[in-house]
């Protein structure tokens, strides 16, 4: 990260702290909610199959940075779905470069070919090894190997989200993370518990044993993207939400935190770690911080 960029970043939370400030500095983008798989614990595939246009997409992107966010994701469905008047996604993450967003990632299945060296990171699903990821995904494991291994640059983060079918497999991920050319880190969530996947929710006891697995392969020097401090809130549900620094636009409609805040009752039951990261950062826990900067640095 350049220190032009940390310094904005670091006068961003300490207004926000000092101030109890609600304005946003992360957007998601959904670029459609097509998908070329029907994952088992997924609720927001193929909805409306509505590829958005690129000239839509512009105009929340402008949007979004008019509103001073500066750290930009696209996601989906699946992203590499998206192409639109001769555009690619590779395209809109250019485009959202040189508008001026300092971080821009991208979320994706990993199941298309991955050219995206500007994406500060590819947030690469994978849930497990191959037969866990397998029978939460279809059968999808090799071909995500195979486009990891081939991928142009090394900006790939495996994004795990854990449920009732891979809660064995955490520490198989981290490893893999650490031995994967290509592969930088991984990034974990819990499942959130839509009401039509309620029975993939972990148990609290369940979270504490993977968090117990992730600090493990933590201390063994794998590359783990979260923060440890925040575990203790992740797994007793006790960290602040909706995270009002992070917003989502979808076809024009923006939300704060999540597509999810319309499902009455579930934020009490969220799962993200990136919504526990952020709001226990903002609400100002200095250790917290301290541990967001040590890893931000290492791995964007
Ligand atoms: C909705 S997908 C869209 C991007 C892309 N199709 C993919 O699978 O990465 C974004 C991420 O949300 C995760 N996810 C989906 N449903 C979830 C849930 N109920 N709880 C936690 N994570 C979930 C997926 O595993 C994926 O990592
Ligand atoms: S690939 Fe992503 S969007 Fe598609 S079904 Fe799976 S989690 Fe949902
Ligand atoms: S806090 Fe609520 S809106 Fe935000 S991601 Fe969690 S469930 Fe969704």
């Amino acid at each position: 990260m350049k220190i032009r960029d940390f310094l904005y970043f670091a006068g961003f939370g300490i207004k926000t702290v000092l101030c109890k400030s609600k304005k946003p500095i992360l957007g998601t983008v959904i670029v459609t909610d097509r998908c070329n798989l029907k994952c088992k614990h997924c609720s927001v595939n193929n909805i409306t199959s509505v590829i958005h246009p690129y000239r839509q997409i512009k105009e929340e992107m402008k949007q979004l940075y008019d509103m001073g966010i500066r750290i930009l994701f696209f996601c989906g469905g699946e992203t590499f779905l998206w192409e639109d008047s001769g555009k690619t996604l590779r395209d809109l993450v250019i485009e959202a470069k040189q508008m001026g967003f300092l971080i821009v990632n991208v979320v994706t299945n990993g199941t298309h070919p991955i050219d995206l060296p500007e994406a500060d990171l590819i947030l690469l699903s994978l849930d497990g090894d191959r037969e866990r990821h397998n029978l939460i995904r279809g059968d999808t494991y090799d071909t995500i190997m195979q486009n990891i291994a081939k991928a142009t640059a090394d900006n790939i983060c495996f994004y795990m989200a854990i449920n009732q079918i891979n809660k064995g497999a955490v520490k198989e991920v981290c490893a893999l993370a650490r031995d994967t050319a290509n592969v930088r880190a991984v990034s974990f969530n819990f499942h959130t518990p839509y009401p039509d996947t309620a029975e993939l929710a972990l148990s609290r006891e369940e979270k504490a044993q993977c968090c117990r697995d992730i600090e493990q392969m933590m201390k063994e020097g794998a590359p783990v993207f979260n923060l440890r401090r925040t575990f203790p809130y992740l797994i007793n549900n006790t960290f602040p939400t909706p995270c009002y620094q992070c917003v989502v636009m979808e076809n024009g409609k923006l939300s704060t935190c999540g597509r999810c805040i319309e499902v009455p009752g579930l934020c009490e039951k969220c799962g993200y770690f990136f919504v526990a990261e952020y709001t226990l950062i903002f609400s100002g826990k200095l250790s917290i911080v301290a541990e967001m900067l040590r890893t931000y640095l290492k791995y964007i």
